[in-house]
């Protein structure tokens, strides 16, 4: 009976500490709503701006889409401020999760400059975390995935190096109201793991900085990415290929000059496959009107097959072309004499000869293409 007594006690003053738990935190926080105002920032009594410090953790890094001129980030957005007006005794900090709630107390309106879309997550809650300790500290933060443009340069292309901005500030309050602050230390909070599709980060520049605009002055937050474009892929997809093409091509000077179906096959077949290929890579970038390295790489390499094409056509008819000079033949004796040896009657010894040349000259002025081609775009990515 007594210990059935003692265990209602217990309960009740179990219970009773849980709801003065909630009570407490209720109590204390519509205590300091209600002489708060909303529209006025912290430290608006004290006649300067608030100073929120900013964190991005890189949740994921997407991939740079070149057609579209954008990339997309997924971060968590952690802001810090202090409010002093909401001060509390309260020996832990206060977590407000109801969004009415949080819609009551002053948060800075920052949006990101260079966003072309952007969403919140809510599953399976929204994803935000409001937090203020005791002595009127704030932590809110919340995870955003933003599609921010980003300008790429792709006169290097695919050894190209980009650099892609986050650019972050207030869209109302001036300078005179809010000041941001990267947080010292780790501004930017990247995973070990992150991975970014066809990209290695080289580096990040965050940067704090004044914009001026006709509404005012707005403290603004930048961070610059230096990215690298991985481009084993396109040495797999597209330089082996074009190479082992272009070779191909060259077999023809090896092939008798009359052999004309053989070598018209050969010309025809590594054209057709080196614009069919061609195509394939311009379908995967915007129609920009500079040249990329891919361009004069494929452009060499089609001049490359169309001239082993002409070579054959030249070869040939100079294979099948009459010898002229019968008349000369008749004065002069010594020609009588070579006919006996049976000469050929047509330019086909010119022929040979001007594939034995080709067999040379092609591979050789390849080569030297390659020579220059690969220091030239290997070394200076972006550096200009
Ligand atoms: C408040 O926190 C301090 C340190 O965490 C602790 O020593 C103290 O007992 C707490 N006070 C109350 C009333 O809970
Ligand atoms: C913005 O800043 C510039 C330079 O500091 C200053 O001259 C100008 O008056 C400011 N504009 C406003 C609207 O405060």
């Amino acid at each position: 009976m007594k210990s059935l007594l003692v265990m209602q006690l217990i309960v009740l003053l179990f219970l009773a500490g849980c709801v003065k738990g909630i009570t407490q935190q209720r109590q204390i926080l519509e205590n300091l709503l209600a002489t708060y105002d909303v529209n006025e920032w912290p430290d608006a009594d004290f006649d300067r701006p608030t100073d929120v410090s900013v964190q991005m953790f890189i949740n994921s890094f997407g991939s740079l889409n070149a057609a579209n001129m954008d990339y997309s980030i997924d971060v968590f957005l952690r802001q810090h401020w202090v409010d002093s007006r909401l001060q509390h005794s309260r020996n832990r900090s206060i977590t407000i999760r109801d969004p009415d709630m949080q819609k009551r107390i002053w948060r800075p309106d920052t949006y990101f400059h260079n966003v072309k879309d952007a969403e919140f997550h809510v599953v399976t809650m929204p994803n935000i975390q409001f937090r203020i300790d005791g002595t009127g500290h704030i932590l809110y933060s919340v995870r955003v995935t933003a599609e921010l443009s980003c300008n790429l340069k792709l006169e290097h292309y695919p050894f190209d190096e980009q650099s892609c901005l986050a650019h972050l500030s207030s869209y109302a309050s001036t300078d005179e109201i809010v000041n941001y602050h990267w947080v010292e230390g780790i501004p930017i909070d990247l995973p070990d793991d992150l991975e970014i599709a066809q990209f290695d980060l080289l580096n990040y520049y965050p940067v704090e900085e004044v914009m001026p605009l006709q509404t005012g002055n707005f403290s603004s937050l930048k961070v610059d990415f230096q990215l690298r474009r991985q481009n084993g892929y396109h040495i797999l997809q597209t330089y082996v290929p074009t190479v082992l093409i272009v070779s191909i091509s060259w077999v023809s000077f090896w092939l008798d000059p009359t052999s004309v179906p053989g070598r018209v096959s050969i010309g025809v077949t590594t054209l057709l496959t080196l614009t069919t290929l061609a195509g394939g890579i311009r379908q995967q970038l915007p129609p920009v009107s500079y040249i990329k390295a891919i361009d004069v790489w494929v452009g060499m390499c089609m001049i490359m097959v169309f001239g082993a094409l002409l070579e054959f056509t030249l070869v040939n008819w100079l294979a099948n072309k009459k010898l002229v000079d019968n008349q000369t033949c008749k004065i002069i004796p010594v020609c009588k004499s070579d006919e006996d040896e049976e000469a050929p009657k047509t330019y086909v010894n010119q022929a040979h000869f001007i594939d034995r040349i080709s067999r040379g000259l092609f591979p050789g002025s390849f080569l030297l293409f390659n020579l220059i081609y690969w220091p030239y775009y290997l070394s200076n990515g972006m550096h200009e």
